[in-house]
């Protein structure tokens, strides 16, 4: 019996080995590019994607999308100012405003809005990890999504479906993730390392040494711009939003063709939004830090369009605020300076859907086949969505985005 089983068991056991020996060589390999992800300076792995996309980078002479080479002007840079041809902040060693803390108004606070008091005037922090070669040459629409270290399969459901990079209508997209670093201090070892090696696979992460808090928002927001501003020499157009939403990268394409509006700025905008003095909430602001009872017209993060060149005006802008708490409202104030109104469009749904399960916007693809922008939806929702309004599906009538 025990020959027997020696016999029956010899198979087995020479796949258990060869199985042993292949995870090792897995393992070392993995170990390998995790150290070599893990190397604190700027990371500038040029993937071959980019140059298939370079290749593909063929863009028919369509009026819209050539660069303004006309007499206005708004597209060339500025020859008279330094021109920052580096991220050049080293170092984070910015220490708290404890003079805010004898203020009475600052005690009433909860302890993450303090926080953010603490620290509103440290503007800028190193950045981790970089892709300065992500934005040279010409990008028609450059979509960047908020996202933080754990969220990974958020990530993943977007570079399937509206993040993936490549042409579409002939129009060259890149995608990049905007991150800071985790929040929880047991999860910033772990999770780094495996964004590392995320970043050394799909060479699309950015990320910036400040916790990834919700009062830290704006400082990402602030830190893209200047990212922008340094790095990308020919963007048409840029999408900013959160890694929760559904977009129809077709859609949008559709709509900026059509544009003719210089410093587009537009999404789903509140006009005469006030701010919430009511102290249990989210989004609670001390008339000490806005004393007005109207913001300026703002769009909802979630989601919205700009124009290149106008977010460089942007990042000017924002250089001569303080810090807001809240990054759609921030960018707001920003267009305020500038004298931009940000245009509302019925195609961006980042305020106000419920999640309810029965409701339409959760299960109508036809409703998502029409619209630029819908949040929330979870990665399994998206990719559920975005597969069925690609399908041959037949929309009883035609929604027009325009
Ligand atoms: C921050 O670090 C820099 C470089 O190490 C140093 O020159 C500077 O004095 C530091 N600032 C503070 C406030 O500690
Ligand atoms: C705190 O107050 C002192 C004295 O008024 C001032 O010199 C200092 O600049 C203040 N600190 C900050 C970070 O504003
Ligand atoms: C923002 O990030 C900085 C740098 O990591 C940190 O010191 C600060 O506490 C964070 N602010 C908030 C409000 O979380
Ligand atoms: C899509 O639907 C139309 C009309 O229902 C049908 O004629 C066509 O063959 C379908 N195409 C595919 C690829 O299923």
């Amino acid at each position: 019996m025990g020959v027997g089983l020696q016999s029956e068991m010899s198979d087995p056991w020479k796949k258990t080995m060869y199985r042993a020996v292949a995870a090792s060589l897995v393992l070392v390999v993995t170990i390998t590019v995790l150290q070599m992800g893990s190397s604190p300076s700027e990371q500038k792995t040029t993937f071959p994607e980019d140059a298939v996309e370079a290749q593909k980078r063929n863009i028919p002479a369509d009026s819209f999308w050539e660069p303004n080479t006309d007499t206005t002007g708004t597209a060339l840079a500025p020859v008279t100012e330094r021109q920052v041809l580096a991220w050049d902040v080293t170092t984070n060693n910015c220490t708290a405003n404890s003079n805010l803390t004898k203020l009475d108004w600052f005690k009433t606070l909860e302890p993450n809005f303090q926080q953010f008091i603490l620290y509103r005037h440290c503007r800028y922090f190193p950045i981790i990890i970089n892709h300065p070669e992500k934005c040279s040459g010409k990008i028609d629409l450059l979509i960047v999504v908020k996202s933080i270290i754990t969220q990974h399969d958020r990530r993943e459901a977007i570079r399937k479906t509206w993040g993936k990079n490549g042409v579409i209508n002939g129009k060259t997209v890149r995608t990049l993730f905007l991150l800071g670093k985790a929040s929880k201090e047991e999860e910033q070892a772990n999770y780094q390392k495996l964004l590392h090696y995320e970043n050394l696979i799909y060479g699309d992460i950015l990320q910036w040494d400040f916790l990834d808090t919700f009062f830290n928002l704006t400082l990402k927001e602030v830190h893209f711009l200047k990212w922008l501003s340094i790095y990308c020499q020919d963007v048409r157009y840029i999408f900013k939003g959160d890694d929760d939403v559904y977009v129809s990268p077709t859609n949008v394409m559709e709509y900026l063709d059509g544009n003719l509006v210089r410093d587009l700025f537009v999404g789903d905008v509140l006009y005469k939004a006030r701010p919430i003095r009511n102290k249990d909430n989210k989004y609670y602001i001390p008339s000490a830090l806005y004393k007005n009872n109207l913001y300026p017209p703002y769009a909802g993060g979630g989601g919205f369009l700009m124009d290149g060149p106008l977010a460089k005006r942007l990042y000017k802008a924002s250089e001569g605020l303080e810090l807001y708490p809240i990054d759609d409202v921030f960018l707001g104030m920003c267009l305020e300076v500038l004298k931009v109104n940000p245009i509302f469009h019925d195609g961006f749904k980042t305020f106000g859907i419920v999640r309810n399960k029965n409701s339409k916007m959760n299960k109508e693809p036809c409703f998502f086949r029409a619209m630029m922008v819908v949040h929330k939806l979870l990665p399994d929702e998206l990719l559920e969505m975005w597969d069925l309004a690609h399908s041959n599906l037949t929309c009883s009538r035609k929604l027009s985005i325009q």
